[in-house]
């Protein structure tokens, strides 16, 4: 009944303050699936080592100039890294262009349809952007574990231990995939991300603002401390 009540209260918060980013606003219908996925692939590499202030401007760019996976594959790489100026990382553009050759000389122009091939099948794709694009374009229920998020459920369950030892990556995965709206796995998956990024800070948490306090354990202890503190004085 507490992870209902989670997913609730943090989609209740996406769906009043989710920022209007372009690859948010694509219409989920079948038909477009294809460009769907490829746009979500695109939004997500850019995002790796970028800011999302600063990919809006490269994405919505990039969509214009080639809208389809297959507009990219006959784009040159020289087209490609000029797209690519100033954000950086320029293996991730190369491997974007790799992976939509791919998708069209092997795949028949369709791009994967699971989080297991797209990790398969597109080069420069791991586990979390696999899960990512798998969840906000094909609607697959799996958590997706970035940076931001990491931090959101170590401090969700209170865990302190050091989240880049493989143990506690798994159990964050795991954690993650239990949490996670298996009706709305992209929404859900977003939110923890732009929670993350806006109200689960690093430095300074904006916990009054936050949708899940009531579900958090860091905020529980810190606070019956001080509750504590303040009954002794
Ligand atoms: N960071 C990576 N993917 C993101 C997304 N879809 N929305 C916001 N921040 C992100």
């Amino acid at each position: 009944a507490d992870v209902v009540l989670l997913r609730s209260h943090l989609l209740n918060w996406y769906d009043k303050e989710k920022r209007e980013l372009p690859w948010r606003t694509l219409a989920v219908t079948e038909s477009d699936l294809n460009i769907r996925t490829y746009a979500v692939w695109v939004s997500e590499i850019m995002l790796q080592q970028t800011q999302v202030a600063t990919v809006i401007d490269y994405y919505n760019k990039w969509m214009k100039r080639w809208p389809t996976v297959q507009d990219l594959a006959a784009a040159t790489l020289e087209e490609v890294n000029q797209m690519w100026a100033g954000l950086g990382y320029y293996s991730r553009g190369k491997r974007l262009h790799e992976g939509s050759q791919k998708v069209v000389s092997e795949l028949k122009g369709q791009m994967p349809r699971t989080v297991d091939s797209l990790l398969k099948q597109l080069p420069g794709v791991g586990r979390y952007t696999a899960a990512a694009i798998g969840s906000i374009s094909l609607g697959q229920v799996t958590g997706a574990v970035d940076g931001n998020v990491i931090r959101v459920l170590c401090r969700l369950r209170a865990i302190g231990a050091d989240s880049t030892s493989s143990t506690v990556t798994e159990a964050l995965w795991n954690l993650a995939n239990k949490l996670v709206d298996p009706e709305r796995s992209g929404d859900f998956n977003q939110a923890m991300m732009e929670l993350g990024a806006r109200i689960c800070t690093p430095k300074g948490p904006l916990c009054s603002q936050c949708p899940i306090q009531t579900h958090c354990h860091s905020y529980r202890k810190v606070h019956i401390k001080q509750e504590k503190n303040s009954q002794k004085l």
